[in-house]
């Protein structure tokens, strides 16, 4: 049910002015300060939906605690490793360890609140990170009623649309949760034109609510002959209108066509911390246009949809290698040569991801509207060069060209995976840098034996240099260093649930050394926001010159500081669990 406004924005500011909320702390369950039942009842006459109580999903595997889920412990045990699944619990991050709490004490040691899928550990399982309660959003009137609440309690909220976030910006501690994840519509156009254009500037393009996922938008562009660039992620399951697109949005189809942020978004609709609803273009709000496109999600205000540019559908290309080998020195041979190669991949128009773990090379390479002959022109000295090593010990097991008649038949072959096959649900803390083209050319050595020897698991994921590199750095808030970058360089860590926090900040220890080694090939070099999670001069590898203007711009359309969050534009003026300024 609906209802007007009742807060004027006039009322609004005032409260705000005379409560300081800028100058006091947010609030926070369980404080005094935390709306009443009361206040949560009026809230919910004004939805659409039920207000939700987001739990750990895995819940339902203590006794103490199934009584508050409403899934069991078997369902969730077979759908653990589902990121669709995941993505469809209000209470749940693609990685459970973003759903823990951490307290660290002055002697880096501490306490930990976490809900573990065994409940053999002994560990009681806890509320954690996880958001309390919160608005199951499927209109921008529900936007609207959650954003106008949240500012008049003062609370500390969270936007969550997937829960996919490598830095776990999507969830909090005490917060109060703006759930997009249901926000589904999906309306194609061919004769869309951003608000405030000139008549004649239109374009093929697809308008996605802020919940849609890659696999669905995929299917709906299909349906219409279209192509869009988006995210790859085994099930499809990562936002195509969220955090994806505002943190840049890469895709293998990058050096062809762009990032999500750069050649293919055309609008957005926003509702701001004052609970207006913008719609923002080139020509309509550009400024928060700028900042939308690559300033970062959670941060200047809930998108409610995003529209894309689509281009015709045509064929493409793949090409697979997989190998392994028990010399480490031998895979890292090949990875180099990999590396080396990697920037003729990217100007003939390859994109993909060259993935290395347990002594084992996949890569996994597209190219659109490039014909098989072209793709074997591209790799078959590369592959002769992985079949020399077999006298070295390589495990050549797979050396493949292959066509589809469209991009999306090749989506669907590598893409549609089981669902223990999503990579999400696992502990995981990313760190990477984007490796300019003069580093990819000339360290390319080093680089290959740092990522098979030193690092227990990396990717080069080939996803700049093209057309990534052909649009003014200046045009929108993207960290400039995607323009000169070929390539992300990630490595990661994992832990066993066993892990005590002493042993959990180890293991960031670890992280971190790996990123200082990549950084040191190009010192003061950028990062990708959303793959990087440990960073201690976020303004910079984030953002480069483009901090201050995304900080101003952030000033004024959020003044109360709604959203913030974990090196985020404006996070530096909170402290570490963004509750209180500092
Ligand atoms: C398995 C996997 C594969 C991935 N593959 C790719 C890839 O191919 N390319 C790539 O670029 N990245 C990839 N990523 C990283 C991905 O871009 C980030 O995880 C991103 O944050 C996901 O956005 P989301 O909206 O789905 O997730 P969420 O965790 O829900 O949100 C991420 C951030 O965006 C904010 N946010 C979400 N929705 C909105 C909204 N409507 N308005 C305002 N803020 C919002 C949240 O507050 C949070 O800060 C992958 C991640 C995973 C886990
Ligand atoms: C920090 O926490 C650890 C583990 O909980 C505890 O043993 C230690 O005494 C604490 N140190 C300080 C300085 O509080
Ligand atoms: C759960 O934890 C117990 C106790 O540490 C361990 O024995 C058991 O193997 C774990 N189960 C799983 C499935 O990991
Ligand atoms: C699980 O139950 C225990 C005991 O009642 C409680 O302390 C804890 O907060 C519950 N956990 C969650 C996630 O609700
Ligand atoms: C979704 O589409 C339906 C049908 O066109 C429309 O009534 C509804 O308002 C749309 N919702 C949003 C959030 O745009
Ligand atoms: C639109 O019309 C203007 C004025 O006639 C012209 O300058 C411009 O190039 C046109 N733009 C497109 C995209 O056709
Ligand atoms: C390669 O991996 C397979 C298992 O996938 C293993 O049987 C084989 O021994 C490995 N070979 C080398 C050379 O490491
Ligand atoms: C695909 O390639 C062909 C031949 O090179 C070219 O003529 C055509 O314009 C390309 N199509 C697209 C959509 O890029
Ligand atoms: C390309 O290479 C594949 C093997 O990877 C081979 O089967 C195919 O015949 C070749 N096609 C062309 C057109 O060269
Ligand atoms: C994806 O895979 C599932 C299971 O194999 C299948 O049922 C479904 O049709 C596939 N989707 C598409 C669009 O091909
Ligand atoms: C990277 O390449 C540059 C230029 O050749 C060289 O000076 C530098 O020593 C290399 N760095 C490493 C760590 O190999
Ligand atoms: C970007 O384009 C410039 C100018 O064409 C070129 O010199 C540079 O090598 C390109 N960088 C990448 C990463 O492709
Ligand atoms: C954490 O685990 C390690 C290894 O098991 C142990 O040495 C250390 O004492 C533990 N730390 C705390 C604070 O329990």
């Amino acid at each position: 049910m609906k209802s007007v406004f009742v807060i004027s924005l006039a009322l609004l500011l005032a409260f705000v002015s005379a409560s300081g909320a800028s100058a006091v702390c947010k609030c926070v369950y369980p404080s005094s300060c935390w709306p009443s039942a009361d206040e949560f009842a009026s809230l919910a006459t004004k939805l659409s939906q039920p207000l939700v109580y987001p739990k750990p999903p895995e819940a339902a595997c203590y006794p103490a605690n199934a009584t508050s889920v409403s899934v069991d412990c078997a369902t969730v045990t077979e759908h653990y490793y589902n990121g669709n699944w995941r993505a469809d619990q209000s209470g749940a991050m693609q990685g459970p360890n973003f759903e823990m709490y951490i307290q660290l004490n002055s002697s880096g040691q501490g306490t930990l609140e976490a809900c573990y899928l065994n409940s053999s550990l002994g560990i009681p399982c806890e509320q954690g990170n996880v958001p309390v309660i919160g608005v199951d959003a499927r209109t921008v009137g529900d936007i609207q009623e959650a954003v106008n609440f949240a500012t008049l309690h003062n609370l500390k909220v969270v936007i969550k649309n997937t829960g996919h976030d490598f830095v776990g910006r999507s969830t909090a501690k005490g917060s109060f949760l703006i759930w997009t994840h249901n926000m589904k519509n999906i309306t194609y156009d061919d004769a869309f034109s951003p608000l405030g254009a000139p008549a004649n500037e239109t374009y093929n393009a697809i308008t996605l609510g802020a919940g849609v996922q890659w696999h669905e938008a995929y299917d709906a562009a299909n349906e219409h002959g279209a192509l869009l660039v988006g995210g790859l992620v085994p099930g499809g399951s990562v936002g195509a209108a969220g955090g994806w697109l505002m943190g840049g949005g890469h895709s293998a189809l990058s050096p062809s066509y762009g990032l999500g942020s750069v050649d293919n978004v055309l609008q957005f609709s926003v509702v701001t911390s004052t609970g207006e609803s913008l719609t923002v273009s080139s020509y309509s709000h550009p400024d928060l246009f700028w900042a939308l496109r690559g300033g970062g999600g959670g941060t200047f205000g809930v998108v409610t949809s995003a529209t894309y540019r689509t281009h015709p559908s045509v064929p493409a290309a793949t090409a697979i290698l997989t190998a392994n080998a028990t010399d480490n020195a031998v895979l890292a041979k090949l990875l180099s040569e990999y590396i080396r190669r990697s920037p003729t991949w990217s100007d003939q128009g390859w994109g993909g991801y060259g993935t290395v773990f347990d002594g084992t090379l996949e890569m996994l390479h597209v190219a659109p509207n490039v014909s098989l002959a072209a793709a074997n022109a591209s790799y078959s000295s590369f592959f002769e060069f992985a079949q020399s090593l077999v006298a070295e010990g390589l495990n050549l097991q797979t050396t493949v060209t292959l066509s589809y008649p469209t991009y999306y038949d090749w989506y669907q072959t590598y893409y549609n995976t089981s669902e223990q096959d999503q990579e999400t649900g696992t502990t995981v803390l990313l760190g990477s840098r984007l490796m300019t083209r003069e580093v990819i050319e000339s360290n390319y050595t080093t680089l290959g034996q740092w990522m098979v020897e030193d690092f227990v698991w990396s990717q080069l994921v080939l996803i700049a240099g093209g057309a990534v590199n052909r649009t003014d750095p200046d045009a929108m808030g993207l960290n400039p260093a995607w323009r000169t970058a070929l390539a992300e360089v990630l490595t990661a860590m994992s832990w066993p649930d066993t892990d005590n926090v002493t042993e959990i900040q180890s293991a960031k220890g670890t992280l971190k050394e790996m990123v200082s080694a990549l950084d040191s090939l190009n010192p003061g070099s950028g990062a990708y926001l959303n793959e990087d999670y440990l960073e201690d001069n976020w303004q910079h590898t984030f953002f480069g010159s483009h901090y201050p203007r995304l900080k101003a711009i952030k000033a004024t359309y959020d003044p109360m500081a709604l959203f913030v969050v974990r090196n985020g534009v404006d996070s530096e003026d909170w402290d570490a669990d963004l509750i209180c300024p500092v």
